[in-house]
């Protein structure tokens, strides 16, 4: 090939494999410099947004390299302050190690389906970017859920029932499957985390598609009783979590994983605190508030 077209063509030395059919793609690239260029991002930025999730096998991004990457899809976000210092990160460390994490009552929370940044003010994240530092002996797999595919997926008539409704969220209401756990001294300080926001359930987004807004953030329906309206936020979970609308990432150690936060719920199957699991976290700012 004439290297005059290096160029043009290098966007095209990355291919996509469909994990299942309607969630997952798995990046294939022949260098691993070609996925750090303008054009190479927004053909990834373009395919998060189509299969959910993108999973970058064993790509063993280092710090400074997971941070060029993000702010190559971008815009980046920075949205995690150090408690001792205040100093803004650049890689927020998840893991449950009270040693290097000091509120690891709110990883827990991770535990549960759930959508980042759903109780601040501000857009959610577009995307969040994990890289796999150091995977649990068990547990540990991350599972996310299309809720643009499981929105499609509803009959008709429940479709329907479900325009206009808003519902409820906030870091309390996630945690509330896991507060009997939580030490007494640090319950007020990790369920005051954030704000407490309404959100309609079917988001509209300005490409005219539909997903929805759910997860254990979602404490209840406005105008509905609290049983009614749990009931439903449940039944919708369960409904966007099946098989054919989901995925279980298995992680391999350097594995980098990246998905469309306004689209799809997560969760995180149980690890032990002294795994020494570890993941590197990064993400990337929202354009849309919930619509
Ligand atoms: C998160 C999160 C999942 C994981 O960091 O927001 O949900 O697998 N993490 O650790
Ligand atoms: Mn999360």
């Amino acid at each position: 090939m004439a290297p005059i077209l290096f160029g043009r063509l290098s966007a095209m030395a990355i291919r996509f494999e469909d994990v299942k059919p309607k969630i997952g793609a798995r990046v294939v690239w022949d260098k691993r410099e070609d996925l750090f260029t303008e054009e190479a991002a927004a053909v990834i930025r373009a395919k998060v947004e189509e299969r959910t999730v993108l999973v970058f096998p064993q790509l063993n991004l280092s710090d400074e390299e997971q941070v060029q990457l993000t702010e190559l899809i971008g815009p980046r976000q920075r949205m995690h302050v150090d408690k001792t210092t205040g100093e803004v990160l650049d890689i927020y460390q998840v893991t449950l190690d009270a040693k290097i994490n000091p509120q690891p009552e709110y990883v827990l929370g991770t535990f549960f389906w759930h959508m980042d940044g759903i109780t601040v003010d501000a857009p959610p994240s577009f995307a969040t970017l994990l890289s796999c530092r150091r995977k649990a002996p068990k547990g540990g797999q991350t599972e996310f859920a299309s809720t643009y595919a499981a929105y499609e997926g509803l009959p008709e008539a429940e479709k329907a029932e479900l325009e206009g409704l808003r519902a409820v969220h906030s870091v309390k209401a996630s945690l509330s499957h896991i507060a009997d756990a939580i030490p007494q001294r640090d319950y007020d300080a990790v369920t005051k985390i954030g704000l407490v926001k309404e959100h309609p359930i079917v988001w509209t987004h300005q490409s005219g598609r539909k997903s929805m807004v759910v997860g254990t953030t979602a404490d209840h329906i406005v105008g509905q009783s609290v049983p009614e309206g749990r009931a439903t936020l449940v039944r919708l979970q369960e409904w966007a979590a099946q098989p054919d609308y989901s995925y279980r990432h298995e992680w391999q150690e350097g594995d980098f994983v990246v998905w469309d936060n306004t689209g799809a719920m997560h969760r995180v199957i149980p690890y032990d605190r002294n795994s020494g699991r570890m993941m590197h976290r990064t993400s990337i700012h929202g354009h849309e508030s919930v619509a």
